[in-house]
């Protein structure tokens, strides 16, 4: 599987957590429970930038550059961090939900930037060979099964 397809299929996922988070926020006044939506978004999150920024960023900077593209999406990945550490600092529950809510915006404005301009160009400047090499770095990270290795039930 090549790499883009793998964080096209995270971001799939994500989006039914983003649709979660902004369900509580609508839902509850409960800062507690926002809290608890808000740190299983942050790990995925972190976790998701974290996998981009070490095996599809580093790999497109001799064809892009570090300016343009890249730098945009690094400094969008800080930017969701910065309002991550804003949202820890909120006390009210009102607070909490505009800094939140900034949030799924920023993060869902950035997805769609990369599912139609950078995993585009990266497989403009990546060959296929390239991008799944790096969709099998991508399994072994993630823990996921890519071949049939066994035989269950026989
Ligand atoms: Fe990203
Ligand atoms: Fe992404």
């Amino acid at each position: 599987m090549k790499l883009t397809d793998a964080l096209r299929g995270e971001h799939a996922v994500i989006y039914q957590l983003f649709d979660h988070v902004r369900e509580t926020i609508a839902g509850s006044d409960d800062i507690q429970d926002i809290r608890n939506a808000v740190a299983v978004m942050e790990r995925i999150l972190l976790s998701h930038a974290q996998i981009e920024e070490r095996l599809l960023f580093p790999n497109l900077e001799p064809h892009l550059g570090q300016m343009g593209p890249l730098e945009v999406m690094r400094a969008e990945h800080r930017g969701i961090d910065e309002l991550f550490d804003a949202a820890k600092q909120a006390t009210d529950v009102g607070a909490l939900k505009s800094v939140i809510g900034e949030l799924l915006d920023l993060a869902h404005d950035h997805f769609a930037k990369e599912e139609h301009a950078l995993f585009a160009m990266a497989q403009q400047f990546l060959d296929e060979t390239e991008l799944t090499a790096l969709g099998d770095e991508w399994a072994a990270s993630r823990k996921v099964a890519l071949q049939d290795g066994g035989c269950m039930g026989c």
